[in-house]
């Protein structure tokens, strides 16, 4: 993600991911209400947020689970003294793919936006020249390569938090996730195939290598519910309570737009720059780190075109990704 606050950093672009959090709240603190239920209201509450970023929206989160926690043991009368001067914070900087705390020591673990970022490009991908991910017509391989390493990685996620979680423990897992199974079914990569077109115009017009696009991929992969639901009994120290899909939250009121204004370029131009703003602030550093900063106006500028027009053909299609929302108890 692009830090700092300035006009393409991710603080200022991340209202899509904050509003999904406003609506998946409820899920949250009944997980956090029920978990200390099951642990018996204990003396210390360990809570983590998993890949937090920068700016609002891990306090917003963290905030509204800690209000949660002191209203719980408010309303059990075992609280007598000040609680939020009793709080302590602090930064644990590594990848969530490795054990980051000592031994059953957390009682609740809260991820937003964060685990469908892989910890590394899958391997086999040497013949998707054509893409950053998968686009059709990419070769069957690809997608293989990208599922395993998302069933690899959530694994591995689930058994570090399962060793660092007491029994009992809860967490709550936001992620992007997509509707069908089949990965070349309308637009389930939408982002990535908009941002592959740009950057093969960009070759084309000899900004951008050739080899560069070729040995680029994007790890990111947005599992189906299968999917997670698979891994989740596969590594088996979680029961699942609840997922949940969420399916109606489109960033930046593209519906409204579609509904009243269909013929009004200007605004759905405008659409499509804000949704360049929120691709580029989730992309920007591993596009830097790879084709260098030159490129970046020019990919988001055509972005901002080609979303654009997309929004002027897509208007009868269903959106096929959809936030997905796990609810865990560590067995
Ligand atoms: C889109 S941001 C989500 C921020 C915030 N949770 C929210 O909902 O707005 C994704 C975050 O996950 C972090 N991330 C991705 N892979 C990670 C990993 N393996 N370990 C730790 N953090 C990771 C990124 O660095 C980034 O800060």
């Amino acid at each position: 993600m692009k830090g700092g606050t300035g006009e393409h950093s991710y603080a200022t672009n991340s209202h899509y991911q904050r509003n999904v959090f406003y609506e998946i709240q409820p899920v949250v603190i009944e997980n956090v209400r029920e978990m200390l239920v099951e642990v018996s209201f204990p003396g210390c509450i360990k809570v983590a947020d998993l890949g937090c970023s920068s700016g609002q929206n891990t306090f917003l989160a963290m905030s509204e689970i800690i209000n949660t926690i002191i209203q719980s043991y408010q309303q059990k009368e075992k609280l007598k003294m000040e609680v939020k001067g009793r709080c302590f914070v602090s930064g644990v900087p590594n990848s969530f793919y490795s054990r980051l705390f000592p031994s059953k020591s957390l009682h609740f673990v809260h991820s937003s936006f964060s685990i469908h970022w892989l910890s590394k490009i899958p391997d086999g991908l040497e013949n998707n020249t054509r893409s950053i991910h998968i686009k059709d017509p990419s070769p069957p391989n690809v997608f293989k390569s990208y599922l395993n390493q998302f069933k690899n990685d959530f694994s591995l996620f689930l058994k570090m938090r399962s060793e660092e979680m007491v029994p009992n423990g809860h967490m709550v897992l936001t992620f992007v996730g997509r509707k069908v199974s089949d990965p070349l079914y309308q637009d389930c990569f939408q982002v990535w195939s908009l941002l592959s077109d740009c950057l093969l115009d960009l070759v084309s017009e000899g900004v951008v290598k050739e080899s560069d696009i070729e040995s680029f991929n994007m790890p990111f992969y947005n599992p189906n519910e299968e999917d997670v639901r698979e891994v989740i009994l596969k590594e088996g120290s979680f029961e699942i309570s609840k997922i949940e899909t969420f399916d109606h939250i489109v960033p930046y009121k593209i519906k409204c737009i579609k509904e009243e204004k269909e013929e009004d370029q200007s605004l759905q131009m405008e659409v499509g720059k804000r949704q360049a703003s929120w691709a580029r602030c989730i992309t920007e550093p591993l596009l830097v780190a790879h084709f260098g900063d030159a490129i970046i106006e020019p990919v988001f500028n055509k972005y901002a075109h080609y979303m654009a027009k997309y929004l002027c053909v897509s208007n009868h299609r269903p959106n096929m990704t959809l936030i997905i929302v796990v609810s865990l108890t560590r067995t």
